[in-house]
């Protein structure tokens, strides 16, 4: 009966152990998993220098063009005036800059509303249309 006990409370022992041990695991790989999203760093990685880059400054017109207006006006899409064309252009700008800016705004027909540049400030939609008359005299 001694004995039997014996046995008992060592396999307890050894339960009780790697229970423990078990646990101290699950606590690592649980904190591995719940790191904050900046301070997983995957093997392989250059950890130390890990930066965001967050877009600084206005836009440049040209970009804006390239992005968001030339899709159309470059080839003549839906009837758009071509990029360059002076006598499309010069039709639209009897009507006056300020028309056609604030019909590049608000979407003119097919001509969707800032030429689906939605983070285009009215500044930069105006600009960029300036800058298509200055490049389609
Ligand atoms: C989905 C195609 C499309 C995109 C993208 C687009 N345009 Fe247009 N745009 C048109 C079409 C089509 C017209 C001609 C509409 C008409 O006269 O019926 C037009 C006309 C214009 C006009 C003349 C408006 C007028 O009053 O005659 C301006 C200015 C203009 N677009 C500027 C821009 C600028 C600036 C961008 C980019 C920020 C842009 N467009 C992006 C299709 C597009």
């Amino acid at each position: 009966m001694k004995n039997l006990m014996k046995v008992l409370s060592s396999a307890m022992l050894v339960l009780v152990v790697v229970c423990s041990a078990n646990a101290a695991m699950d606590e690592d790989s649980i904190r591995d998993r719940t790191q904050p999203v900046g301070k997983v760093c995957v093997e392989g990685e250059d950890c130390g220098s890990a930066t965001a880059s967050v877009a600084s400054g206005p836009r440049d017109v040209s970009d804006i063009y390239q992005s968001s207006c030339s899709g159309c006006h470059g080839a003549g899409v839906l009837g758009a005036p071509k990029f360059g064309d002076a006598s499309a252009w010069g039709d639209r700008a009897v009507k006056g800059v300020d028309t056609l800016v604030s019909n590049a705004i608000d979407g003119f027909n097919a001509m969707p509303p800032r030429g689906t540049c939605s983070a285009c400030s009215d500044d930069e939609i105006a600009a960029t249309v300036q800058y298509i008359l200055d490049n389609s005299k």
